[in-house]
């Protein structure tokens, strides 16, 4: 070994040391090129070991040499390292490729495939349905806000403050004051000024929420679709016909329904629109509390007041408004018999009820 040399073995080593590692799989191959190239009996050590043999003045420079080598040898031999175990860590978990709106599946072979082709959830199926309803009948969709001023929820709706009927939505409120909305009738003074001019169709959808006890019919978060219709000449009969038009769509029957007066501020007079129980033909079961009828939609002819809060003349135009729980009609619907299924996120429940 001369200073000439040298420095061809040396590259000769780095060169065997890289192409070796650019095919390396697993940590132990990698551990295997340490060992054979820095181990106690590689060349490394052996070439340090043959040192003694080289004339004394060119000892200083050869040491020095195969020293730098070897460090820089150790040095990519790290690197690998430290990718390997990145590398390797990560095909542990699995994850390889991510795809971040992928099903889990797709990134994770371990979780099942259980997801199919999807379904859509039985109540956006259910509310898109209805959409399609009114809006065939020329209303148009807004959606409605989830937290409101009480200016909207109650004032609007001809319930100034005091007025005992605002127990009746068991509001929540959130420490600025604000209510989650009891129901979509907040946005009728809100689409009147909106929309301004006569004949206003709209229909609205939004999710809703009350200070309720949870049991099987009812949920503190539920859905309501609100109408609304104003007009010149707009009369009550215009309003049942609507509202028959479209229970007896959305059931894809007939529908054997009565009327019954209902009390809501913001509608004179105002009516409960029921319909026969589809669970037991009108006999009585315990889905209807036995009285062969089922309570669908809340409405009436919009109030002088709040006709006028929104912009319109009472004196020249009259207007029809509804509410209807969407939950409970989709269960009726469907059969399904607790409100909670429907906001359990259970699969085998999602994919079976539609
Ligand atoms: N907002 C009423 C409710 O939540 C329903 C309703 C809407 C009644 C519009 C009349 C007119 O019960």
């Amino acid at each position: 070994m001369t200073i000439k040399t040298i420095d061809r073995s040396l590259a000769a080593i780095t060169k065997q040391v890289a192409t070796k590692l650019s095919q390396v799989k697993t940590l132990e191959d990698i551990y295997a090129v340490r060992s054979e190239f820095t181990g106690k009996t590689s060349v490394l050590t052996q070439l340090l070991q043959s040192l003694k043999d080289v004339p004394t003045e060119d000892r200083p420079t050869i040491g020095a040499k195969v020293n730098q080598a070897k460090k820089e040898i150790e040095s990519i031999i790290e690197r690998a390292l430290s990718l390997m175990m990145n590398r390797e860590s990560l095909l542990k978990d699995e994850v390889r490729d991510i795809d971040v709106s992928a099903p889990f599946h797709t990134n994770n072979s371990k979780i099942p495939d259980f997801t199919g082709i999807g379904s859509m959830h039985p109540l956006q199926y259910e509310i898109n349905r209805m959409l399609d309803i009114f809006t065939t009948m020329g209303f148009t969709p807004f959606e409605g806000r989830e937290l409101e001023t009480d200016y909207y929820v109650f004032d609007s709706l001809n319930m100034p403050k005091e007025h005992p009927a605002r127990q009746n939505w068991d509001t929540f409120r959130t420490e600025d004051n604000l209510i989650p909305t009891p129901h979509t009738s907040n946005m009728q003074v809100r689409v009147m000024r909106h929309l301004k001019a006569a004949p206003l169709r709209a229909v609205i959808y939004g999710r809703c929420s009350r200070n309720e006890a949870v049991d099987a019919v009812h949920g503190h978060t539920f859905y309501q679709i609100e109408g609304l219709y104003i007009d010149k000449g707009v009369s009550i009969s215009n309003m049942i016909g609507t509202i028959s038009a479209f229970v007896n769509a959305f059931f894809d029957k007939n529908v054997t329904s009565k009327i019954q007066p209902g009390y809501f501020p913001f509608v004179e007079p105002g009516i409960e629109y029921l319909g026969q129980c589809p669970f037991c033909d009108g006999k009585g079961c315990s889905s209807c509390k036995h009285t062969g009828w089922l309570e669908l939609v809340g409405a009436g002819m919009i109030h002088p007041n709040v006709l006028r809060e929104g912009g319109f003349d009472p004196a020249v135009y009259s207007g029809f408004a509804w509410g209807l729980g969407l939950d409970r009609m989709v269960m009726q619907r469907n059969g399904i018999q607790d409100i909670r299924s429907l906001f359990a996120s259970d699969i085998r429940f999602l994919q079976s009820s539609l």
